[in-house]
């Protein structure tokens, strides 16, 4: 263990503007259900059982991605997920890295958008063992950048090269092991340029050890390069005779298992389409396709040349075979037939040729296939190269792909697992150096002090196998230099010799008794970071020479095949200097490596197969834990949980945890940081778990952060039930609104209806009353609409009132009031009635009765108005006969001698003035239907007799006298002047005279003053008329009759 003076605890989070808390938050609180998104939150973080557990948990439901910080760890499950569309492409396309579960598309996305927003180099190093899912990675990496990168056609076309490129190279450098039915038999790093608006504009690809021993054996169940079975399933008869191939497997002896080769899961035809197909599109012309095959085949044919021995010496089995590839490859057949069985060895000038065993032979021959095929795999490389090489010249920036294995610890390891470990501890250098780097970075941008943390730094190891002069490699290359007979012991001898106080290298003598139980004495251990291995020192000599001998490689390189001549240069048979070993090469290439990813920024996915049997669901505990252990991923996690487990943003963890203090409740104010500070205190987090950096807050353990978000778990009720009430009320209250609404709607709608209604009614009330009133006014006036009623009423009320008020008595003139409408019918009404009345008096009226009426009316007609005493006169009854008892008497002896039955109308008794000296004398006044006659009182004695003809004149006066003055003709002699008379009932009596007479116009009534009267020989006489208190008729002193009246 070395201490570091630097914090290596995490990888960074990388700085970007993220904004909500996101998936990996949601994780906190789902952690129990499937384990932990993130490692880093294990709280038991020693522990592998807790980790491959918590890997179990999620592979158990299909999440095959856990994070341990920023490393991507996937578990291959051996079955199609459908977590790769469209649709997860654009869920991770711009989202923060913590924002979404974890997922390869989230680590693609994140070093795509750090390399075009801030235009930082990137590579994403893929390791894990064979089958574990790497090159699947490498593709999906690939898949998601084509995806959302621009869709020009230029653009595409690069697109389309990059993906083609794949198919070829595993057509050439892939084959089925017992891991992988598909597996990548050399490393990978492809470096993808983006031009400045981030399209992919071309890539770069560097391939490492190729495992070309594959070539020529196969173990058990394997097989060799896919190409070789491809081209002969897939091309039609015509080529295959060209290149003199036969299509049975079983004719080739480089197909250690012939026919058994076949596997049902792999379309090696239609594979070979596609292989062709791609070809075209990295812009392989015909010949170089051709050229390519030729070499396929020739290999092929090597295989088949077969040796036997003569004396010692290798003699060619099958001329043919060796008569196809030079056929093939373009060479003389002798010549190679002859470098097939020759050796030529140039030594300090000395050229000394000789012959080759059969085992030689072998050997030299499988050299030969290997490097043919190795360096045909190499041209391919740089061929795709040329083809995917940046159209401008400007500087891009780049992303890398790295798809290596990972550790390899077999049974028996050997040198090809000697060189893969190396790399791999060189790519943990690589990590904790970028690692230490960023995480330095961080910590001064945060301005947190920097802490000593214990952390195992692998340099160690890397130097025990490459340093110059003391290293492996180096004790390697020079025991493979050293002349004499190296072997592979004498190798492992000088490293015991020279590396057994390493404390990591171990050698069967150092070993402790459980180690030395599994080590033999050709094998030494290896303490690398991720654990023991033991290698196996058999063929590392071999191996790291790469031997081809010289007079093959000087056919090789007189061949006129475009691609053997160019990979076999002239040069390489002429130069003295001997070429780098394997080992050197290798280290060499892996340190151009490492100074290429140096300067990026890393990604790493770490993939674990979950058993040996290609099945999907199936975890192998056992199998797994290896990986884990062998993948450094607990190492990784040590690393990462040195310093603080958690980091976020103030802004982020503010926002998440707000809630659990009042003064932050539900919004703080002030900066995030110091909200965050009063949500540390108020939790009381322990001084050293926590630290407070520029912009983020660093904590340290997951029991601190659980305990917060089990806090805010619990706290989320109350919030969710605040929420809830809040809009629950919301939405209560607009419900209320909009009934409220409606309500008042409504309201409204039916008040003014009623309004309506009521105004309406009042209008008509008004309208009832006005004419009511209008009726009531002009109920007087001309009929109209509004007084009809009106006058109806008055009508018809005037109608029965009138009934119940009539009159009953003719003398009762009054008359109920009427209205004025019924004025003319009042009128005719009171008419009517009162003819009536009078129709029913004078029905009941006697003839007497009746008489008397004509005579009163005679009467009236004559005095009405004229005299004064005429109203006295009405109410008395007039009498026919006003005589005494006595005078009766004397009157019917009257009658009996005068009248000669003229019937008497009327009698009375008279007072007669004479004519001359008034005296008056006491007369009775008899009037017959002829006759008026004037009797002595006394003795009934006519004195006049006077023809109702002769009356010229009855003269009355005015006044209340009773002064009658008969004016009688002048020339009537017989009569001695006009009469005068003072008759008592004067209105009767007068009535009773014109009644006979009937000739009223004879009634003269004079106003009072003096009246004359005639006399005897037309002589005058003269009556004054005046009024008095003392009534009288008697003669006055001037000579006349004076009457007095009352007045
Ligand atoms: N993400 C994955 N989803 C589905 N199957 C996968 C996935 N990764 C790997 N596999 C399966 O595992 C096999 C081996 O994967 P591969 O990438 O070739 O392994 P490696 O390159 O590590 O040797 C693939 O052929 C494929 O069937
Ligand atoms: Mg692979």
């Amino acid at each position: 263990m070395a201490t570091l003076q630097v914090n290596t605890n995490v990888l960074p989070a990388r700085n970007r503007s993220g904004t909500a808390t996101g998936a990996m938050e949601r994780d906190l609180h789902a952690r129990d259900r499937v384990g932990v998104q993130d490692f880093v939150l294990l709280e038991n973080f020693q522990s592998e059982d807790a980790f491959v557990d918590n890997l179990r948990k999620r592979f158990k439901e299909n999440l095959i991605y856990t994070y341990i910080g920023q490393v991507l760890v996937s578990v291959n499950p051996y079955k199609n997920l459908n977590i790769y569309t469209q649709e997860e492409v654009n869920q991770y396309r711009n989202i923060h890295f913590f924002e979404a579960p974890p997922h390869i598309f989230a680590v693609s996305d994140t070093a795509y958008r750090s390399l075009t927003e801030e235009g930082r180099g990137q590579c994403i190093l893929i390791s894990g063992e064979s089958g574990s899912g790497k090159t699947e990675a490498s593709k999906k990496v690939l898949q998601f950048i084509a995806a959302v990168t621009g869709h020009k056609a230029q653009v595409e076309t690069v697109k389309d090269k990059l993906l083609q490129s794949n198919p070829v190279l595993e057509a050439f450098g892939n084959a089925k092991t017992n891991r992988n039915d598909n597996s990548s038999r050399f490393g990978k790093y492809m470096d993808i340029s983006f031009s400045a608006l981030g399209s992919p504009v071309g890539g770069n690809i560097l391939n490492y050890l190729l495992e070309k021993s594959r070539v020529v054996h196969q173990n058990p169940r394997e097989r060799n390069f896919h190409i070789f079975y491809q081209l002969l399933a897939g091309a039609e008869d015509e080529m295959l005779a060209k290149l003199q191939l036969k299509r049975n497997l079983d004719t080739y002896y480089y197909f250690t298992h012939g026919v058994e080769g076949k596997v049902n899961t792999i379309d090696d035809c239609q594979q070979f389409q596609q292989v062709r197909k791609a070809m075209a599109v990295i812009e392989l012309t015909e010949q170089e396709q051709e050229d390519i095959f030729a070499i396929v085949a020739s290999v092929l044919h090597m295989g088949n040349v077969g040796f036997t021995e003569e004396e010692g010496q290798a003699q060619i089995l099958k001329p043919e075979c060796v008569e196809a590839v030079s056929k093939l490859l373009g060479c003389k057949t002798s010549k190679l037939d002859r470098a097939f069985t020759h050796r030529t060895i140039d030594a300090r000038g000395d050229v000394v040729t000789s012959p080759l065993t059969r085992e030689m032979a072998i050997y030299a021959r499988d050299a030969l296939a290997k490097a043919v095929y190795d360096r045909l795999f190499t041209w391919l490389v740089m061929r795709l190269n040329t083809s995917l090489q940046p159209k401008e010249g400007r500087r891009k920036e780049v992303m890398g792909i790295l798809d290596i294995y990972g550790f390899e610890i077999f049974e028996r390891n050997s040198f090809e697992q000697f060189c893969i470990n190396f790399c791999n501890e060189k790519l943990q250098q690589l990590f904790i150096e970028l690692t230490l780097k960023s995480e330095q970075e961080e910590y001064q941008r945060e301005g947190i002090e920097w802490e000593h943390v214990e952390y195992f730094n692998n340099k160690v190891i890397c130097d025990l196998i490459e340093e110059k002069h003391k290293g492996i490699i180096s004790l390697m290359d020079e025991e493979c230099l050293r002349p004499g007979e190296p072997t592979d012991k004498s190798f492992l001898t000088k490293m015991n010799e020279n590396l057994s106080s390493h404390d990591h290298y171990i050698s069967h003598r150092k070993a402790g008794k459980e180690l030395q139980k599994n080590m033999s004495r050709e094998e030494f251990c290896l303490k690398h970071y991720a654990g023991d291995v033991i290698y196996n020192v058999d063929g590392f000599l071999d191996k790291n020479n790469d031997l081809l001998f010289r007079d093959l490689r000087e056919v090789m390189s007189e061949t006129t095949n475009s691609i053997t001549k160019e990979v076999f240069p002239v040069s390489d048979v002429t130069t003295k200097k001997r070429p780098d070993t394997a080992a050197t090469q290798f280290k060499n290439s892996l340190n151009q490596l490492m100074e290429i990813l140096m300067n990026k920024e890393p990604s790493y996915i770490r993939c674990i197969k979950p058993n040996e049997l290609d099945q999907s669901g199936v975890f192998n505990d056992r199998i797994v834990t290896h990986q884990v252990k062998y993948l450094g991923l607990m190492e990784n996690l040590r690393v990462r949980r040195a310093g603080f487990a958690y980091r976020r943003p103030y802004e982020m963890f503010l926002q998440r945890y707000k809630c659990l203090t009042p003064a932050t409740w539900p919004n703080y104010h002030g900066p995030s940081k110091q909200g965050v500070h009063e949500i540390v205190c108020h939790l009381g987090f322990e001084r050293d778990e926590y630290r407070m950096g520029n912009t983020k807050i660093f904590i340290r353990s997951p029991r601190t952060l659980f305990a917060t978000e089990d806090a805010f778990q619990a706290k989320k009720h109350d919030i969710a039930t605040i929420i809830q009430k809040i809009w629950k009320g919301r939405l209560q209250r607009q419900e209320y609104l909009k009934m409220r609404e409606a309500a008042i709607t409504i309201e409204k709608w039916s008040r003014r209806f009623l309004a309506q209604k009521e105004a309406e009614r009042r209008d008509k009330a008004v309208h009832i009353i006005r004419n009511f009133i209008k009726g009531f006014i002009t109920r007087n006036g001309q009929i109209t609409e509004v007084n009809k009623a009106f006058v109806e009423l008055a009508k018809a009320q005037y109608l029965i009132r009138l009934s119940k008020n009539l009159p009953t008595s003719l003398l009762d003139k009054s008359w109920p009031p009427h209205p004025v409408v019924c004025r003319e019918a009042s009128t005719l009404l009171h008419q009517l009635h009162r003819r009536w009345l009078s129709r029913k008096y004078r029905l009941a009226l006697s003839p007497g009765q009746k008489r008397q009426f004509e005579l009163k009316v005679l009467a009236e007609s004559i005095f009405k108005d004229k005299k004064k005493s005429y109203p006295q006169s009405i109410g008395p009854r007039f009498v026919d006969d006003r005589l005494t008892e006595e005078q009766k008497a004397l009157r019917q002896t009257f009658q009996q001698n005068h009248l000669n039955g003229d019937k008497i109308v009327y009698a009375t008794t008279v007072t007669k003035y004479d004519r001359h000296g008034y005296k008056p004398r006491e007369r009775v006044l008899v009037l017959t239907n002829k006759h008026l006659y004037v009797l002595d009182g006394k003795t009934f004695k006519l004195k006049h007799n006077l023809g109702l003809d002769m009356l010229q004149e009855l003269v009355v006066t005015t006044e209340s006298d009773n002064l009658l003055l008969l004016r009688i003709p002048p020339e009537y002699k017989k009569d001695k002047g006009d009469l005068i008379l003072e008759v008592g009932h004067i209105i009767e009596a007068v009535t009773k005279i014109v009644d006979v007479t009937k000739k009223a116009h004879n009634v003269k009534i004079m106003e009072a003053g003096t009246i004359s009267h005639n006399l005897i020989g037309g002589k005058q006489g003269v009556i004054d008329i005046t009024t008095g208190t003392s009534p009288a008729i008697v003669k006055g002193k001037s000579g006349h009759l004076l009457v007095v009246a009352s007045p």
